[in-house]
């Protein structure tokens, strides 16, 4: 679409225009190299774009490199991917994001993106400014900063995670009170670091919080570690299903980043997406900008791991062995909580993800206890200075170690070092 039909497109959704920073306002993409090449996809000759093919469209693969994808199609997985990523994959996940919702809600075909790091980055670009903050409750993931702060200048607007053993919805309502203009929301459930996703009788009050503010909203659902919940009696899936039935579009735009990375447990394949709460014309035009932030950085994402990635949505087996390691972690899960009760080491409340978070006791500085735990007790974490605590991420430990790990957690976070400061 050119800028102007771009524009004239998402008036159907007035609370893009209303939220666009001046970047995502410019966003769009020229009618460039993959535009034209695509118009001549059915001429006899194509002399378009620069991929070294047989002519009929089968890159001229090295076997050294080949021969490691070789059960994918060649077509497919060798040659570049469009902006938006490949056509089959996005539909696939359309469908994968409906299958956990009760209702379908109103949104775009997913973008994909190099990761859901990449998926962010891209909200933030179009939403975040100097002059508009992102709201996130705090402790967070504390790339964030360098995602967005750093990159954007956007200000980052913290209220407290919790309140008592739940998600601080008062805190939420307080903090979104004080904005006078255009903002974002950042909500990561389950959480890294806290490790804590909603129960089902949370939700609606979140909700309610987002509906309820006045002023125009974006508001990101950071879905990475969607699946991973070991408690019943949660709401167990993204929130932006619900938030997107009840957005109001002349204030709303709720955006949902997820991916393979841990929900296919593929870290590596860089494989994310980006979907919006704005369905028909104007969901393909907001596509379309978050398509030009991707021609304008990395041109297109890595054909291999999205052509990989679409295989297995489309396995029969993929459902048992998600389900598998869902178990694993469970096992983890349970195997952490039971040892950090039998040694009486005080944790904020868990119950999802890949992680937990031990505040440290008064005088006990986070940094220097992670020191301590690697040269003392051989266990690494990692040190939150936001709230003075240890992050420890149960994914990657096994359930049979895990008594041993907290035995060493307790050594040192029962016996304060002399003459520390609290942070
Ligand atoms: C909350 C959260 N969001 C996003 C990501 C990034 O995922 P990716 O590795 O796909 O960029 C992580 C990774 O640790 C994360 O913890």
């Amino acid at each position: 679409m050119s800028p102007e039909a771009l524009d004239v497109a998402l008036r159907e959704h007035p609370a893009v225009g209303r939220l666009l920073s001046p970047l995502g306002r410019r966003a769009a993409l020229p009618f460039g190299i993959p535009q034209q090449s695509a118009e001549a996809k059915g001429c006899a000759r194509r002399a378009t774009i620069g991929q070294i093919t047989d002519g009929e469209g089968v890159p001229l693969a090295l076997p050294s490199i080949a021969r490691h994808f070789a059960d994918l199609d060649r077509s497919e997985s060798m040659l570049y991917t469009p902006q938006h990523g490949l056509q089959r994959l996005r539909t696939r996940w359309r469908e994968h994001i409906l299958a956990a919702c009760d209702t379908p809600p109103p949104m775009s075909l997913p973008v994909v993106t190099a990761g859901i790091t990449h998926a962010i980055s891209i909200c933030g670009e179009l939403f975040t400014a100097p002059d508009r903050p992102l709201v996130i409750p705090l402790p967070y993931w504390d790339n964030y900063d360098t995602i967005v702060t750093m990159r954007t200048g956007a200000p980052i607007r913290t209220f407290p995670f919790f309140q008592g053993a739940r998600f601080n919805t008062p805190g939420l309502r307080a903090v979104l009170a004080e904005l006078t203009g255009p903002a974002t929301l950042l909500l990561n459930f389950p959480a890294n670091p806290t490790g804590y996703a909603p129960m089902a009788d949370e939700v609606d009050g979140i909700i309610a919080a987002v509906i309820d503010h006045p002023h125009p909203l974006a508001v990101i659902c950071d879905d990475a570690y969607e699946t991973l919940f070991f408690e019943p009696g949660m709401y167990g899936r993204s929130i932006f299903g619900a938030l997107s039935l009840a957005a109001d579009p002349e204030r709303h735009v709720i955006c949902k980043v997820d991916g393979a990375t841990k929900e296919l447990v593929f870290f590596g394949g860089r494989v994310g997406f980006v979907t919006f709460s704005v369905p028909g014309r104007a969901g393909e035009a907001l596509a379309e900008k978050a398509a030009a932030l991707i021609r304008s950085t990395i041109s297109s994402g890595p054909a291999p791991a999205q052509s990989a990635v679409l295989a297995a949505l489309e396995s029969p087996t993929l459902a048992a062995e998600q389900a598998h390691v869902l178990d694993v972690l469970g096992l983890r899960y349970r195997a952490l909580k039971a040892a950090l009760d039998a040694h009486a080491v005080p944790y904020y409340p868990f119950n999802s993800g890949c992680f937990c978070l031990l505040p440290l006791p008064e005088g006990m500085d986070a940094e220097h206890t992670r020191k301590r735990l690697i040269a003392e007790q051989s266990v690494g974490v990692i040190q939150i200075p936001q709230v003075n605590a240890l992050r420890v991420a149960f994914c990657g430990i096994e359930a049979e170690d895990i008594p041993d790990l907290v035995e060493r957690l307790a050594r040192v976070i029962r016996q304060p070092a002399a003459g520390l400061t609290t942070t």
